[in-house]
């Protein structure tokens, strides 16, 4: 994710408060920063210009898994996911972001002091940054298995969004992209896929869409629920959660990337082979366009994933 450093003066939320990303510093000795002791999340919110108004793209369900993943370190979160996802769109209120945004919720362990094991010191902060696409990938992309194995859960659970775990996906990123990959795939510790470095992996096989278990060590992917519920309704497909050989990846019809930051991401070539044609696959060309459409607020059956940030009440778009 190479987004440029953001402007010192955006406001966050920070410690319970509002503040300057500029005043919003933690202490050399915190121990987050030495032992990976901190739970993220990544949300997106979309810019409808037709709206004249920003979409939060499920966001209480995103702090809902945040509050979830943060109790296996015993972090604790105060405030409810409905709570949050009101801050979230505050912060972005009142930077009077007119962009599509990219939200990172972070809580960590907080004391300034050595020894790993954690105390009951947490801390929080919710940033958002004005963000594009992730993954450039309108053409599709060229993905390739890598050496490093994905996490197991009872080593560090895949499905938390840990701080300390992302150093397995920062090993595979990097020799996935220095291998001249635009992604890489994990596989799991007993060789089948898992997903990719920040995503998670559909595939295509005899027109069925499969994705690997959730308990294949993945993260519970939002858009990965998002994409499954469109193949359903709006496709009519048949969708498989079962576990997925690595051979698969070379015969099936369509390959693609599921996730906050990459959105859908067809896979065109994986491991210096086509898939299928080459080229960017029908199923995956009408996901892509129902999700662009869907976290936008414009397909009328999926409101209740977004939350219009600058007219809360007006648009009407919001369930509760
Ligand atoms: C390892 C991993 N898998 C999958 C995903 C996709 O999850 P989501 O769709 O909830 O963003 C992410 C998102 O950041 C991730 O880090």
């Amino acid at each position: 994710m190479k987004s440029n450093s953001p402007d010192p003066n955006i406001l966050v939320w920070f410690r319970g408060d509002y503040c300057r990303l500029a005043d919003a510093n933690v202490n050399i000795l915190t121990h987050a920063l030495h032992y990976g002791t901190g739970v993220f999340e990544g949300i997106r919110a979309y810019w409808n210009h037709t709206e004249q108004d920003l979409f939060l793209v499920r966001a209480e369900e995103h702090f809902a898994r945040w509050k979830r993943n943060c109790g296996i370190l015993r972090i604790q979160i105060p405030e409810s996911p409905y709570e949050l996802a009101r801050i979230a769109a505050e912060v972005c209120r009142r930077n009077e972001f007119r962009t599509d945004v990219y939200l990172r919720p972070l809580a960590w362990k907080a004391s300034p002091r050595l020894g790993v094991q954690p105390d009951d010191v947490d801390a929080t902060t919710i940033i958002a940054i004005p963000f594009g696409a992730y993954l450039p990938s309108e053409n599709g992309i060229h993905a390739g298995v890598v050496s490093w194995r994905r996490i197991e859960d009872n080593a560090i659970p895949g499905r938390a969004k840990i701080c300390g775990a992302y150093v397995n996906s920062a090993l595979a990123g990097d020799e996935a992209r220095r291998n001249g990959f635009d992604e890489a795939i994990f596989l799991t510790e007993d060789g089948h896929v898992a997903e990719g470095s920040a995503c998670n992996l559909f595939l295509v096989r005899n027109g069925k869409l499969c994705t690997p278990p959730t308990t294949d060590n993945i993260l519970e992917g939002i858009t990965r629920d998002c994409v499954m519920t469109l193949a359903r309704r709006e496709l009519g497909l048949d969708v498989v959660e079962r576990s997925l050989d690595r051979s698969e990846l070379y015969i099936c019809e369509e390959l693609f990337f599921t996730g906050t930051a990459v959105e859908l991401a067809p896979i065109t070539r994986v491991d210096h082979r086509p898939v299928g044609e080459g080229t960017v696959g029908p199923i995956a060309a009408r996901l892509r366009a129902l999700y662009h459409d869907a976290v936008r607020g414009e397909l009328a059956a999926y409101t209740h994933w977004v939350d219009p940030v600058f007219h809360p009440v007006s648009a009407g778009l919001s369930v509760r």
